[in-house]
């Protein structure tokens, strides 16, 4: 086997356990969160989402929802970068729950602490619940119609 496919092999197994262990730790919200919803059909969220946004993700994720140039690619302090929030990103490939989570705690909550360093910082404490809800309306409003209707599919095969 050639060292580069050994590698590749690596990388999917890595990724493939961050899945599953990320799914374990995706459910444990507190109980009076466990039923977050994004709602790009709600006119007065998705206004609202558009300036929190602005104000609070777009110096990282671009003020076009593009992310950060290069964002595959881990920065020198081994960090991910910001990735994009529109189709092109990974944003739609996760449910609602697992969003707001990221959001609201920061992805390095989705592991036990310490094991995971994310540039991104959680949000609570200086967004509300609904304002966090706000801006990932308004990032699903931007989705083309059937990226929307795949990130529905994404949320109904999680449990409420
Ligand atoms: C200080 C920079 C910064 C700000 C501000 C910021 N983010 Fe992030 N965000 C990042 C980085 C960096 C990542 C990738 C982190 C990682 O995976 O370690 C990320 C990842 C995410 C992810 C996961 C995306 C995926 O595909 O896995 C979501 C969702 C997210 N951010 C939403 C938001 C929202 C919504 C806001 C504003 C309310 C916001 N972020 C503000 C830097 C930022």
């Amino acid at each position: 086997m050639k060292t580069s496919e050994r590698t590749q092999i690596l990388l999917v197994s890595v990724f493939v356990i961050i899945c599953s262990v990320s799914a374990i730790y995706l459910w444990n919200l507190p109980d009076n969160e466990q039923d977050v919803v994004i709602d790009p059909t709600n006119k007065k969220s998705v206004v609202l989402g558009k300036t929190v946004y602005a104000k609070h993700c777009a110096s990282c994720h671009g003020a076009k929802l593009e992310g950060q140039p290069n964002w595959k690619q881990r920065l020198p302090n081994g960090r991910l970068p910001a990735p994009p929030h529109d189709a092109t990103g990974h944003t739609w490939h996760h449910p609602d729950k697992l969003l707001f989570k990221m959001t609201k705690y920061g992805p390095a909550s989705l592991l036990p602490e310490g094991q995971y360093q994310s540039d991104m910082p959680g949000l609570k404490g200086v967004l509300s619940d609904d304002e966090i809800l706000a801006s990932l309306a308004y990032i699903k409003s931007t989705w083309p119609k059937e990226i929307q209707n795949r990130h529905d599919q994404i949320n109904a095969r999680v449990p409420r």
